[in-house]
């Protein structure tokens, strides 16, 4: 046996890998390097260290990639067939996983689970096989794998099958549904998940909420975690990379062409996300024009700073969504908008440096979801903000069991009570937002993604 072992010693699975690559005009492959928690946690250790990192291919220039034997050390890009990957991603994960967990299915007409759904959730059991075989030949004897997120809820099961040696873990940055709505899913899926996830040693989750959450659903449909522990990682924010990135000559552009869509003295009240139905981008907008229209004194001196980028558009409801943003943006301009003051500023194209240029200049965070493994952004702005912000927080994001004594917390259903609450922030006065900014700083960065992975990598290795 021992000769069809692999060299890794640290296996990282996610369906989106560290690095992406794009077909030029002139046929060339350009490489584009991602940033995130997990890019910075496992370059930490990174491929001399023995660490390989087992992704898809996610687009034409990725299956390119794959097809020409370009890619990076420490990478290993699976090339599974496109419409295999449609199925079992824009399907099954962001269709019926991330729905569940982030329980957003209008429930008198969805879900419904059929023989389509039936087809797309072979595709999923293939899409998982794919990463287990790759994983179960690149591991070396005893080596550890972490697999990422609800994409590959089964790998742990037949991973644990394929290589009985290994020592399994398991990351979930998404809530975890409570057992009433986890169990909307067949009850012969529903299990399938849970022991896909229990072929695992360990089980990491974001918060304890998500944690408890899962072990409920064990309890309620599978008799418990058998072996399985489970592990609390929160997720901070990397300080020393944000503080360095956001002072680079890009933002400083950003940050001049910024000012000028703002326009002098004016407030700001910014957001950061994508374009996704969780984020709950347009009841923040409206709890913007509820303040506008219930605190006139704000008109003119206060901007909406929205950026929402581009998510996951294969899906219909995400590219309704985006139009709808747009459209009650619009709206909130036209209504207030005068000669010289556009109440909200929309941008929807991915800008990395006009983000941390918006983070700078943010008087107040609106970070609102209507559920959230995390929320990163929550943890960001209050390191970067140069005058520090009030973070105005949904409840329902991870991030609040961490920062909700220092935030302005809301229910992020309620636009009247997030209106009032972004009037709340608006009114802190300097001395107390600065003191408030820098304890929101501190906890958010409390664990670095560095330490996130290696916390859970020590544990796994026992
Ligand atoms: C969430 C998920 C990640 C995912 C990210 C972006 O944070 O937990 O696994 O990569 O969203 O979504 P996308 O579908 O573009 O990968």
């Amino acid at each position: 046996m021992a000769s069809s072992f692999g060299a890794a010693q640290v296996l990282v699975a996610s369906n989106r890998g560290p690095v992406s690559y794009e077909v030029r005009e002139d046929g060339s492959l350009h490489a584009k390097r991602g940033g995130g928690g997990l890019v910075s946690g496992l370059s930490s250790i990174g491929p001399d260290a023995g660490a390989l990192w087992v992704c898809s291919a996610l687009g034409d220039g990725d299956r390119e990639a794959v097809r020409r034997g370009v890619g990076e050390d420490g990478v290993r890009m699976l090339d599974v067939p496109a419409d295999v990957h449609a199925d079992a991603y824009n399907g099954i994960a962001n269709s019926v996983l991330w729905f569940v967990h982030h329980m957003l299915y209008q429930t008198p007409v969805e879900p419904v689970f059929d023989a389509e759904f039936r087809r797309q959730w072979a595709s999923y059991e293939a899409y998982n096989r794919a990463f287990a075989e790759a994983l179960a030949e690149e591991a070396a004897e005893g080596a550890v794998a972490i697999v990422q997120d609800y994409h590959l809820t089964l790998v742990p099961g037949m991973l644990r099958e394929l290589r009985p040696d290994l020592r399994i873990g398991h990351f979930s940055h998404t809530p975890w549904a409570p057992v009433d709505y986890f169990r909307l899913l067949p009850d012969d899926i529903a299990e399938q998940v849970l022991r896909g996830m229990l072929g695992a040693d360990r089980l990491g989750f974001l918060t304890r909420r998500w944690a408890d959450a899962f072990t409920a659903c064990c309890e309620a449909l599978v008799g418990g975690l058998g072996g399985t522990e489970t592990g609390v990682h929160g997720l901070g924010a990397d300080a020393d990379f944000l503080r360095k990135r956001s002072h680079e000559a890009d933002v400083d552009e950003r940050m001049a062409a910024l000012r000028e869509e703002i326009g002098e003295g004016r407030r700001t009240i910014v957001r950061v996300d994508r374009t996704e139905l969780s984020k709950n981008i347009v009841r923040g907008l409206l709890a913007y024009r509820e303040l506008l229209a219930t605190r006139p004194e704000w008109r003119e001196r206060v901007v909406h700073v929205a950026f929402a980028y581009p998510s996951r558009q294969d899906l219909a409801v995400y590219r309704d969504y985006t139009a709808e943003v747009q459209r009650v943006a619009d709206a909130v301009n036209e209504e207030f908008g005068t000669a010289g003051w556009t109440p909200v500023v929309l941008h929807v194209k991915d800008d990395f440096a006009r983000s941390l240029a918006a983070y700078r200049l943010a008087d107040v965070a609106l970070v609102n979801p209507v559920r959230d493994g995390m929320n990163l952004v929550a943890k960001e702005v209050p390191v970067v903000s140069e005058e520090g912000c009030v973070l105005v927080l949904s409840r329902e994001a991870g991030a609040y069991e961490e920062l909700g004594e220092d935030a302005v917390v809301v229910n992020p259903y309620d636009v009247s009570g997030t209106a009032e609450a972004l009037h709340t922030a608006l009114s802190v006065p300097p001395a107390e937002r600065a003191e408030r900014s820098k304890r929101l700083a501190a906890a958010g960065t409390a664990l670095p993604p560095a330490r996130w992975f290696l916390e859970q990598l020590r544990a796994l290795q026992g």
